[in-house]
């Protein structure tokens, strides 16, 4: 049974405007890059979701796809971010199948609750290789493609059809620091950083590169196990200056408009989607 499209995506939106577009996915069977990965298919674009868990990935592309009809979404599991060769067999897969990789979402993440006193180093370096070298390997191996597509739209403003843009999922832990997050927090900093390298270094060959971080998100992995140590979901309206947690709708939106036409002058940037929230220094 597909989910009620008001449920991911406001009224705002135009049918179509992700025509022919491909979108390829890390960690694309977690809540919240479904919720993303579902706003884009809806919109027009076919996808390539990546993760490490094959029967979930499959599962999750299957989901995605009743979005719209005729929607092409492939889901490739055994897909670890942490191995460059798994990373390149699944985007040439995807070039092979969709024809292309117009976008990319970062979405794949380590996270467990932990004080600094109970990670080992490997827990903190596990945090760090999925997060942070993930998504170097995630940029290495598909910038190439991303090049491409932004040579083949190089004036998205006269027809609205944008390519080679690159959005990674990060937090807001490292403004203010968390506790038992400090793994996290490191790795998300390094995120951000990548991803302003990455805007200054493929921005003159048209490419944006921009950080969507969100704070909590009701229903979802994270806010799950945040939920039963630091916050309860019911103190939202203590917590959130917009008085209740965050849905996928509201990340969701906000990835189209990176995505869209409307988003071509955004390079760069990170887009907090929290209600406002980290500047209380709120836990999360
Ligand atoms: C302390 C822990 C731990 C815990 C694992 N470890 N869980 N240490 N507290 N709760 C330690 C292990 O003991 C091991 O160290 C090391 O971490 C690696 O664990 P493995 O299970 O061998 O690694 P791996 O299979 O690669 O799994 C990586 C993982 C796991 C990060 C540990 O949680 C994972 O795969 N997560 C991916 C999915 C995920 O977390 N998604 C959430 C994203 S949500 P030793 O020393 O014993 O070898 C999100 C939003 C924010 O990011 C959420 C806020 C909470």
């Amino acid at each position: 049974m597909p989910i009620p499209r008001s449920e991911y995506l406001s009224s705002v939106w135009k049918d179509g405007i992700f025509d022919g577009r491909v979108v390829f996915v890390t960690g694309g069977a977690g809540t919240i890059c479904s919720a993303q990965t579902r706003a884009l298919v809806a919109l027009g674009a076919n996808a390539c979701i990546v993760g490490r868990n094959q029967q979930k990935t499959e599962a999750a592309a299957i989901d995605i796809a009743t979005a719209r009809e005729g929607a092409k979404v492939i889901g490739i599991g055994g897909c670890d971010v942490r191995n460059p060769g798994n990373l390149e067999s699944a985007a040439e897969r995807c070039v092979k199948e969709l024809g292309a990789i117009d976008f990319v979402i970062a979405g794949a993440a380590g996270n467990f609750v932990a004080p600094i006193s109970g990670l080992s180093t490997n827990a903190f370096k596990s945090v760090i290789d999925i997060d942070v070298l993930g998504t170097y390997n995630t940029v290495k191996t598909t910038m190439p493609y991303l090049v491409k597509s932004a040579a083949r739209n190089p004036n998205p403003s006269q027809n609205g059809l944008t390519g080679g843009r690159i959005l990674y999922v990060s937090a807001t832990f490292h403004y203010t620091g968390m506790p038992l997050q400090a793994h996290v927090s490191a790795a998300k900093a390094s995120v951000d950083s990548i991803m302003a390298s990455v805007a200054l270094e493929y921005g003159p060959l048209g490419v944006t590169s921009n950080v969507i971080s969100p704070g909590g998100i009701a229903g979802t992995e994270g806010m799950e196990r945040l939920s039963s140590s630091a916050v309860d979901e019911k103190t939202s309206g203590k917590i959130v200056p917009l008085g209740r947690w965050g849905t996928i709708r509201d990340i969701a939106d906000a990835t189209v408009y990176v995505f869209s036409d409307a988003g071509n002058y955004v390079n760069g940037e990170i887009l907090v989607v929290d209600g406002g929230t980290w500047r209380t220094g709120g836990p999360v």
